[in-house]
């Protein structure tokens, strides 16, 4: 019988429990915060005592729906970083808590890793998942990277933001046309009814394979002004418009450097993860690639795109078979330790 171990994700503002037995999820629990909404953003003090109050239950509700009982546990794995410090102290205080109590072994996981790992997740027997070495372009609202992944724990960061994270680029331009956070989901669903090519924004040209999208950003929100200043209603009567128009251009963005990307390392198995790799127009990029005979795509499955615990789950049940395990004195990192 495969290990059972429980996963914990609480790294910004979504707690997550998910128990996986070998590469199979049994459950994923997620509970959302809704009380960000009103901020435009995660108010870190909110998130975290939001997490003190939903990680019993999530915990509980996980256990309950993948049918076991905490002492079937052989491990427990928990997000240490990197996110908001108030978020992680709380998954990774319990995940040490119960692990000491259970007497069974404590597995860090890298939250970045997280995502990428998600990949490996085997649903079902026919679930195919990628070779090494493949990239994989990790989008989320705290990062932009493409990752040469060598081995499950062997990744080398070839490209990435200079400043946003696309995710932040998708959050802050609906936070200019008054949606509320987080914004990338409502942009995507305007823009489904939209012209992509309705409004042109200048490209930023950054060296090699990073990206930058504050300088977009600062287009949009100038764009918005002036046309506000001769219409009042420019926002509600070109919504759709604006939306498809400033996704395509970050969509764009993305797609252009990681093919560099692939061209240079000679790659062609191409992965997406985070959380705007629930983007369907990103989804759709990756798709033409492989109709075209370009790249091997792997593209996640909706529920383990946004945060989540199954990806934790998965980089746990990989680290626990090679016996990396934790010190009950790890403490939790805010930004990246993986270079
Ligand atoms: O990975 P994630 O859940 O959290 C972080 O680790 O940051 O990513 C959240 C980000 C947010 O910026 C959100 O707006 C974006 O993913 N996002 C999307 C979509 N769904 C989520 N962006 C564009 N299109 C989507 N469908
Ligand atoms: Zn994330």
């Amino acid at each position: 019988m495969s290990a059972i171990i429980l996963g914990i994700e609480s790294s910004c503002d979504d707690t997550s429990a998910a128990v996986i037995q070998g590469q199979k999820i049994l459950s994923n629990v997620i509970a959302n915060q809704e009380v960000h909404k009103n901020y435009g953003g995660v108010v870190p003090e909110l998130a975290s005592r939001a997490h003190q109050q939903n990680i019993i239950p999530v915990i509980a509700s996980a256990l309950h729906k993948a049918n076991i009982s905490k002492n079937q546990l052989d491990a427990i794995a928990f997000t240490r970083g990197p996110g908001l410090l108030g978020s992680l102290l709380v998954g990774t205080s319990f995940a040490k808590t119960f692990a000491m109590g259970l007497d069974v072994p404590l597995i860090e996981v890298d939250h970045m890793q997280g995502h990428i790992l998600a990949h490996f997740i085997k649903d079902e027997e026919t679930d195919i998942v990628p070779e090494f070495p493949f990239l994989c372009l990790t989008v989320s609202g705290g990062h932009t990277q493409i990752v040469l992944v060598k081995d499950y724990f062997d990744m080398e960061i070839i490209g990435k933001t200079i400043d946003d994270a696309a995710g932040e680029a998708f959050d802050k331009a609906a936070k200019i046309l008054g949606l509320p956070y987080p914004g990338g989901p409502l942009i995507d669903k305007y823009a489904k009814e939209g012209n992509p090519l309705a409004f042109k924004f200048t490209e930023p040209r950054i060296p090699e394979l990073d990206y930058s999208f504050s300088g977009l950003k600062t287009a949009f929100l100038y764009l918005i002004r002036d046309k506000l200043k001769k219409n009042e209603h420019f926002i509600e009567e070109n919504l759709n418009d604006l939306c498809a128009s400033i996704q395509h251009t970050i969509v764009e963005v993305l797609m252009k450097k990681l093919k560099i990307a692939a061209k240079q390392t000679g790659i062609t198995q191409v992965a997406i993860a985070g959380g705007v790799s629930a983007n369907s127009e990103i989804r759709k990029r990756f798709v033409e690639m492989e109709e075209a005979g370009e790249w091997k795509v792997f593209i996640p499955k909706f529920q383990y795109t946004t945060d989540n615990a199954a990806m934790i789950a998965i980089a746990g049940y990989l680290k626990y078979l090679n016996g990396e395990f934790t010190d009950q004195k790890a403490r939790p990192y805010a930004r990246s330790i993986n270079k």
